[in-house]
């Protein structure tokens, strides 16, 4: 079983969206996948379409030591199944706060499985707490994704070393395998330029002991895509809710690439397809804002896209972002 953390300590950066989309397309490939909701927020959980109040909290329990991992699986698709989370969650940190091993309890639990999935994929919440460790201490690869903007950056230092020391002390085997870029918006210079800052950095630790070693930024970015900000509230993944979208087919690629280590077709980026995407997103923006505005009484989609990312005049390419 291939065991993967997406992390990073930055909210908001598409951890989630990333989690139920991998999870999905390799499921799809006929992988035996769980996804693993390590998040009091539930977002997996809810994103997979499952009620986390109604849900019993598998998390919290397998954490707390009261049921057993397998026991605690919720069967969401063919081939993916959810260790749901709710606000229970919380409660795991202080609870376990006297326990001796307290960081390696999800790894022991996990052991049982480990002959019966092809891939386990966690969704971490955006913080370097018990739960996050927990995470750390069970898998071998971290996924971070990133958005593309400077300030992302100032974290990745801290997140790195972090992921780092997990490595020296609990889990030998764990690496930062890729950055994966997200929200990307080819149009604007700033993100090719932090895309090249990160490979740059990622250049200089080749051949040194640390986690990162051997990390590379995806091959594959996901793009901006209000589909993938619009599923969430149906409980769906992008390919059952809208299949032909850049993020289906981003995300595809970005399964593709995990799974195999390439990708058969490159990533095409035309800067037509994508000023017609933007045209089409502006246009559902429009109509979703009328809309709302006309019958302030119908559902609001709750997941919105984070803000437009606006280009500083002077890229401040001298400050040293991976400074913690
Ligand atoms: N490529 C994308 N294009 C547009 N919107 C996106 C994209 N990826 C994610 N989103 C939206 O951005 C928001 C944040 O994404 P997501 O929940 O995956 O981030 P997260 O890192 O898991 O957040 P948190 O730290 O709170 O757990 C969500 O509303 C999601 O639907
Ligand atoms: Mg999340």
């Amino acid at each position: 079983m291939r065991k993967i953390a997406v992390l990073n300590q930055k909210g908001g950066v598409g951890k989630t969206t990333t989690v139920v989309n991998i999870a999905a397309a390799l499921a799809a490939m006929g992988q035996r996948v769980v996804a693993v909701d390590l998040d009091p927020q539930g977002h997996l959980t809810i994103h997979l379409g499952v009620d986390p109040e109604t849900t019993e909290a598998g998390s919290y329990k397998v954490l707390t030591q009261s049921a057993k991992f397998e026991d605690e699986l919720v069967g969401v698709r063919d081939n993916l199944w959810l260790l749901a989370a709710n606000i229970n969650l919380v409660g795991a940190e202080t609870e376990l706060v006297s326990v001796v091993g307290r960081e390696t309890i999800l790894r022991e639990a996990l052991a049982e499985a480990e002959e019966k999935f092809d891939y386990l994929i966690i969704d971490c919440a955006p913080s370097l707490g018990l739960l996050t460790l927990n995470a750390l201490a069970a898998v071998d690869q971290v996924l971070i994704p990133l958005q593309p903007h400077f300030l992302a950056l100032q974290g990745l230092g801290k997140l790195l070393q972090t992921i780092d020391l997990v490595n020296k002390r609990i889990n030998p085997e764990l690496k930062v395998d890729g950055i994966l870029l997200c929200m990307f918006d080819s149009r604007a210079s700033l993100p090719n330029e932090v895309k090249a800052d990160i490979e740059q950095f990622l250049e200089g630790s080749r051949g040194t002991n640390c986690a990162w070693a051997q990390a590379q930024v995806l091959p594959v970015h996901i793009r901006r895509n209000i589909k993938l900000a619009e599923a969430p509230s149906y409980g769906k993944t992008i390919f059952e809710y809208e299949r032909n979208c850049h993020g289906a087919e981003d995300y595809a690629k970005v399964a593709e690439f995990l799974h195999n280590g390439a990708i058969a077709t490159k990533q095409v980026e035309s800067d037509e397809v994508i000023c017609e995407e933007a045209a089409v997103e502006e246009t559902i923006e429009a109509a979703s804002q009328s809309e709302q505005a006309a019958s302030p009484s119908e559902p609001v989609v709750s997941e919105q896209p984070q803000e437009q990312i606006t280009q500083p005049q002077d890229y401040p390419g001298s400050i040293n972002p991976f400074k913690t």
